[in-house]
């Protein structure tokens, strides 16, 4: 892990800064404002060699603290508006680490940046919109390698609720797993089955492995809520993974302004239930394709759509 807490003397030039960019009419970004926030980032935070490095080839997570935020927070809206300040550090440091916001047509109609706050009626849902213990997803693990996220970046508006943030590192997991149970989370026996958060039939769930070897080290990709297999010993193996993860978690404590980014193949995640406000801001990143693309599932990828979220 590596971490940076800016100063105050940065934190208000970084305010500043950013002051001059505008969401659109409907509350979205735009191709402009992306360029614009990654710029700024990129100015605000200097040579990032390390942190990218941590996020590439580490444990995979980085934590800033005493970023920007807006001025105000309506916490009562139902809908959940973008907040402008805190989406451009979000969008920014994204970028400046070297990975591209990006989103889908099916969840949250393309937005770039996305709400995790409990919802009214989504209370029970383990989601990123529930109040419910969630443990241990890697977002999207149903999806294709090229366009599944790489990264995840979460920045907390706030947190009444004190409710922390689990991250289970892989290199750590494995000093719980077997040589047994490490092999077989690398057969293709396991079913992948979509959240609730995508607009898409669970009859798209995939069977894939959960650990597999990348170049020289071995990547992790399962949501441990939605993921079964039919085979006793695979299951056991899964049960094996989960025990993993509760014992290398690492708790991260929100404040507002707090960000967390971490590599979605080499950290698993969760958290505990939700007893009050809660309201962090997401974005997927990813170096396959261009800032602010739009997958739809329903199509084959065609890479390199023009930003216009
Ligand atoms: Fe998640």
């Amino acid at each position: 892990m590596k971490a940076l807490a800016f100063t105050s003397t940065v934190h208000n030039r970084w305010k500043q800064a950013l002051s001059e960019l505008r969401l659109s009419a409907e509350g979205r970004v735009d191709a402009s404002f992306l360029l614009r926030a990654k710029e700024i980032a990129q100015c605000i935070m200097g040579d990032v060699a390390d942190f990218s490095d941590e996020l590439n080839h580490g444990e995979g997570y980085v934590v800033l603290t005493h970023t920007p935020l807006d001025a105000s927070l309506n916490i009562t809206e139902a809908a959940m508006p973008v907040q402008c300040i805190s989406a451009a550090v979000l969008l920014g440091v994204t970028q400046a680490l070297g990975f591209a916001p990006y989103g889908f047509k099916q969840e949250k109609n393309g937005a770039l940046v996305h709400p995790v706050r409990p919802l009214p009626g989504k209370e029970n849902s383990t989601s990123s919109n529930g109040r419910v213990e969630f443990t241990f997803p890697s977002d999207g693990a149903y999806l294709p390698r090229d366009i599944w996220p790489q990264t995840l970046s979460l920045l907390c508006l706030i947190d009444q609720s004190r409710t922390a943030t689990r991250l289970a590192p892989l290199n750590s997991m494995m000093l719980y797993l077997d040589h047994a149970a490490v092999h077989t989370l690398q057969q293709p026996v396991f079913k992948h089955i979509p959240p609730e958060t995508f607009d898409i039939d669970g009859h798209v769930a995939t069977f894939g492995p959960i650990l597999e070897s990348v170049g020289e080290r071995l990547e992790i990709r399962v949501a441990l809520h939605s993921c079964i297999s039919e085979i006793a010993q695979a299951q056991a193996a899964l049960d094996q993974l989960e025990n993993a993860a509760q014992k290398a978690a690492v708790m991260h404590t929100w404040r507002p302004g707090a960000m967390l980014i971490f590599n979605n193949a080499l950290c698993l995640h969760g958290r505990g239930p939700i007893s009050s406000i809660r309201w962090l801001q997401r974005c997927y990143g990813t170096k396959n394709m261009r800032p602010g693309t739009v997958v739809d599932l329903c199509r084959p990828l065609k890479k390199d759509l023009p930003a216009n979220r």
